[in-house]
């Protein structure tokens, strides 16, 4: 089973990248299913029920949070409608939404995914550790399902990469979100599973993080509040990485970036 993981979608810039590469990227790599971090998607701040639906009807399977997932109060009455819009596992336990879900994709293959917010430098939130492995005594590669994804939205390397260490071997991959910043460390764990500590972006990168750079550098040079943040509109990249799933084990046989379109450089497997 092939599984691509998208990084954090900025708004409109990484929309559209996804909406005209992402459809032909999908058949020509041949790719299962599609999970997407959409936490910035509408305009830097959240996500729209909207935005949502454009991205499940552009090859989008499934959609993680994170910090900014109620920043569109129109979510949290849906959030309960559309189960393929996952929060983090480690909210308050009453929050609206579930922080994971089981999608059927291409080849009726079953795919948890599980989402997670880190706590180094973040808001106070449950322990993502203790959280998860009570749900993997559940839910198991062995047991109903064909593949485990845990996307951790977090701000440290080091929580995100002892997390995965954590969990190789019991999930199909760790992939880190949030920085919007793809680093070179992808790789297959000694055992089995697929590791990112950052997937990097969908946006445009000629920007701060994402977001348009003037406002960004005059606030900490001034270290006053003053221009409101808004997305950079440039050219978008898509930035994500690409997964080789055994089918039997579910535990990832290799890994590569895919990286497509605007300021990056370009980067596309040429997997058979
Ligand atoms: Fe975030």
């Amino acid at each position: 089973m092939r599984i691509l993981f998208l990084g954090d979608i900025v708004g409109r810039s990484g929309r559209e990248v996804i909406y005209s590469r992402l459809p032909k990227l999908k058949s020509d790599l041949k790719i299962d299913g599609v999970v997407a971090n959409a936490e910035n998607a509408s305009h830097g701040f959240g996500l729209s029920p909207m935005i949502a639906q454009d991205l499940f009807n552009n090859g989008v399977d499934a959609i993680t949070l994170g910090n900014h997932s109620w920043d569109r109060k129109d979510l949290i009455p849906y959030i309960d409608k559309e189960p393929r819009i996952i929060r983090p596992l480690n909210f308050p336990p009453k929050s609206p939404g579930s922080g994971f879900h089981i999608l059927t994709v291409a080849k009726q293959k079953r795919v948890m995914v599980i989402n997670l917010v880190g706590r180094l430098f973040m808001e106070p939130m449950d322990d993502p550790f203790r959280l998860i492995n009570e749900l993997l005594t559940h839910n198991t590669l062995a047991r109903g399902v064909d593949a485990i994804l845990v996307d951790m939205h977090a701000e440290a390397t080091s929580e995100k990469t002892a997390l995965a260490y954590y969990l190789d071997g019991r999930v199909s991959a760790v992939i880190g979100t949030h920085t919007h910043t793809p680093t070179s460390d992808h790789r297959v764990l000694p055992c089995g599973t697929a590791f990112q500590s950052d997937v990097g972006m969908c946006g445009d990168y000629d920007s701060v993080i994402g977001m348009q750079k003037e406002a960004a550098i005059n606030r900490f040079v001034t270290k006053m509040p003053g221009m409101r943040f808004s997305p950079a509109e440039g050219k978008g990249t898509l930035c994500g990485l690409l997964m080789q799933i055994n089918d039997s084990s579910g535990l990832a046989e290799k890994v590569s970036p895919l990286r497509v379109g605007g300021q990056l450089e370009e980067t596309v497997p040429n997997w058979s």
